[in-house]
């Protein structure tokens, strides 16, 4: 039961997740698109920086800008903040379940730090706390008061730390924990300095008192810092579905090199918005960028680029898989049905990587991925994909009684016959 429970919450959850993500960013565009198109084509009231006028949906918006405040604070201001918090708060949930509850599977890789479950998460939750830490420490630091010399050394920065998780998580991990830093960058952005900035400015206006300008500076800044954020965290976050993004040495070296093309075809459009010039040349720069991005993927790693070394799983239930009667009737179904696809040089034509970075070539493997197989292979028909390597259903049933010989998270519980 609690493997169909498992996976529905997660794809719940992700539901979720996304449409938040959605709300946030689509609000985030449209308010940069907006305050950057602002225009003064004649006299406007007294405090009003700029207006637009849009059309949308079956009618005419005519918006406009008060630099500091209106004269008078209305009683229905909107505030935009829940799209932000609530796009952290489920992806919070969706790092626990899937990276937390899962880490054996999708977070810890034995050959780079052989972690246990609550190490590796105490760093994953620790390396996102002390990421915004030493962020805020940046923009508070005298950099501050260089736009550009403060945007250089966050990149350091951010490169730096994916380098160091792609040093102790499996390369999904430290892939979508670098996303995941920076999302908490954002989130926090919002929630610690932005909001609480202009809750002062709103009520020094109610007091009648003259805001410190030092308020909408930071605010902005920070503003600034998510606007360029946000493509780059959008391609972190998706990385982890694409092996050749994450199942490589330079996993650290194409989240940088996402950073930078994130950040020029911002430009493009930041620009596009202001000046309504379009600067070609930054897509021209983005192309070359992912091209190299697309060419680092495949190059020898760094490090000699050593192969993974075969998985081996300690504890009950894989000794109870290894020891069933069925593990090598189990081994020759994997190897004839599984393994043409998933194997580190997949023999199938088309496949040039072990989908998912999935191998099962080794008793070892077929063990550490056992909650996958019974979900992708037995509890659904979704593997081999439209059987076309042709699995018996005796085949799935002797892979359903093997994973019952097993106990705890590798097992679901035995099918109702
Ligand atoms: C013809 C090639 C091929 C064969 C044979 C094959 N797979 Fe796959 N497998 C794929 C592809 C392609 C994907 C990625 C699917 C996707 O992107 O959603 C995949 C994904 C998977 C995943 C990861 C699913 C996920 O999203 O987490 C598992 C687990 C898996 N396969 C297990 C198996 C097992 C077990 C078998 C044998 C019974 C098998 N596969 C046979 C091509 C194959």
């Amino acid at each position: 039961m609690w493997t169909y429970f498992a996976e529905w919450l997660s794809f719940g959850v992700r539901w979720v997740h996304v449409i938040t993500a959605i709300a946030w960013v689509g609000s985030s565009f449209y308010f940069i698109a907006l305050d950057l198109g602002l225009r003064r084509p004649r006299q406007l009231p007294e405090g009003v920086g700029g207006e637009a006028w849009q059309v949308h949906g079956g009618g005419f918006y005519h918006v406009q800008k008060y630099m500091v405040a209106p004269p008078h604070m209305p009683e229905d201001l909107t505030w935009f903040k829940w799209e932000s918090y609530s796009t952290w708060l489920s992806g919070a949930a969706l790092l626990f379940l899937v990276y937390y509850v899962g880490a054996e599977l999708y977070l810890i890789d034995p050959t780079k730090a052989d972690l246990p479950v609550w190490g590796a998460t105490a760093i994953g939750i620790g390396g996102l706390a002390l990421g915004w830490i030493v962020y805020d420490g940046l923009c508070k630091s005298p950099l501050k008061n260089n736009d550009t010399a403060l945007l250089a050394a966050l990149f350091v920065y951010v490169v730096a730390a994916s380098f160091l998780f792609s040093q102790v998580f499996s390369g999904r991990g430290a892939m979508l924990h670098t996303g995941a830093m920076i999302a908490t960058i954002m989130t926090a952005n919002v929630f610690l300095t932005i909001i609480p900035n202009q809750t002062i400015v709103v009520s020094d206006l109610k007091a009648g008192r003259t805001p410190e300008a030092r308020l909408g500076k930071e605010a902005k800044q920070r503003s600034l810092h998510n606007n360029y954020l946000t493509l780059p965290v959008i391609f972190l976050m998706l990385s982890n579905h694409y092996p050749l993004a994450f199942a490589t040495e330079w996993n650290w070296a194409i989240a940088g090199l996402v950073l930078l093309i994130g950040a020029v075809i911002r430009h493009f459009f930041n620009t596009m918005h202001a000046t309504g010039q379009q600067l070609w040349w930054c897509w021209a720069v983005a192309g070359v960028l992912f091209a190299v991005v697309i060419t680092l993927s495949g190059a020898p790693g760094w490090r000699g680029g050593q192969a993974a070394e075969a998985r081996t799983l300690q504890g009950d239930p894989a000794v109870a898989l290894m020891a069933s009667p069925l593990m090598s009737d189990v081994e020759s179904i994997v190897l004839s049905r599984c393994s043409m696809c998933h194997a580190a040089e997949p023999l199938w034509p088309g496949i040039g990587h072990a989908p998912k970075d999935i191998r099962l070539e080794s008793r070892d493997d077929i063990i550490h991925y056992a909650a996958l197989i019974d979900r992708q292979a037995v509890r659904s028909v979704a593997m081999p994909p439209g059987n076309v390597t042709g699995l018996e259903p005796a085949e799935r049933e002797t892979l359903a009684r093997w994973i019952a010989a097993g106990s705890g998270r590798y097992v679901a519980e035995a099918r109702a016959p």
